[in-house]
């Protein structure tokens, strides 16, 4: 008898144990799971994941769609931040060279925002179709810029590097865009 009591006692201790621990914690590292993957599949995993960590908190839903669209958004944050800094260097700047350069990698990063906003309109309405012409035509307005702050130009805003930052965003929007067609064609 003392050994059946002592059983049951073990037994309910170990469940209060385990099962709210276990609750407690698996949507979390499931959601992080996820994360972690996509960002596995990136160039730069290190990168990534460093930005989707400060975004934590938005990735309520870890399913391909809701990611792809969360990641657009960051993206498209992103493009903006850099839009309005290109556009207050073109103002301020004294360098007609560097206007120049400015005014068009203004251009550019506009035009990428419109093409991120078209595939998260066409994502929203479930037409994937042209999602990956948009992404394609964003990374070629990024190579615009990239082309005019190369490595050995005159480049004091570091332009050069706000335009890699956005590529990991790009990066990683494009990583989770094709996974999310590759799945909508096997269904
Ligand atoms: C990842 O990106 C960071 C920041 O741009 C860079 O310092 C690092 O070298 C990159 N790592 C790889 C493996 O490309
Ligand atoms: C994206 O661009 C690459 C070359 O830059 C091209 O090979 C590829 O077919 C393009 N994909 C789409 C969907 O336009
Ligand atoms: C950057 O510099 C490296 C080596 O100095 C060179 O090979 C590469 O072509 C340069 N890239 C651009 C875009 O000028």
């Amino acid at each position: 008898m003392d050994c059946s009591l002592h059983r049951i006692i073990s037994t309910a201790l170990i469940f209060m144990i385990t099962i709210p621990s276990s609750l407690g914690h698996r949507d979390i590292s499931q959601t992080e799971r996820n994360l972690r993957d996509l960002c596995s599949l990136t160039r730069n995993s290190t990168e990534c994941w460093k930005i989707i960590k400060s975004e934590y908190g938005r990735f309520d839903d870890t399913d391909y769609r809701s990611v792809a669209g969360i990641v657009i958004d960051l993206a498209i944050a992103k493009a903006d931040e850099i839009h309005d800094k290109l556009n207050r260097l073109h103002e301020d700047s004294r360098n007609d060279e560097l206007k120049g350069k400015y005014l068009s990698c203004s251009k550019n990063y506009n035009d990428a925002n419109r093409n991120l906003d078209l595939a998260k309109r066409n994502l929203i309405s479930n037409d994937y179709r042209n999602i990956p012409v948009q992404i394609n035509d964003t990374l070629e307005e990024l190579r615009s810029c990239r082309r005019a702050f190369n490595n050995d130009s005159f480049d004091p805003a570091h332009i050069g590097n706000r335009n890699r930052e956005f590529g990991h965003y790009v990066d990683i929007v494009k990583v989770a865009t094709d996974r999310l067609l590759r799945e909508n064609d096997r269904n």
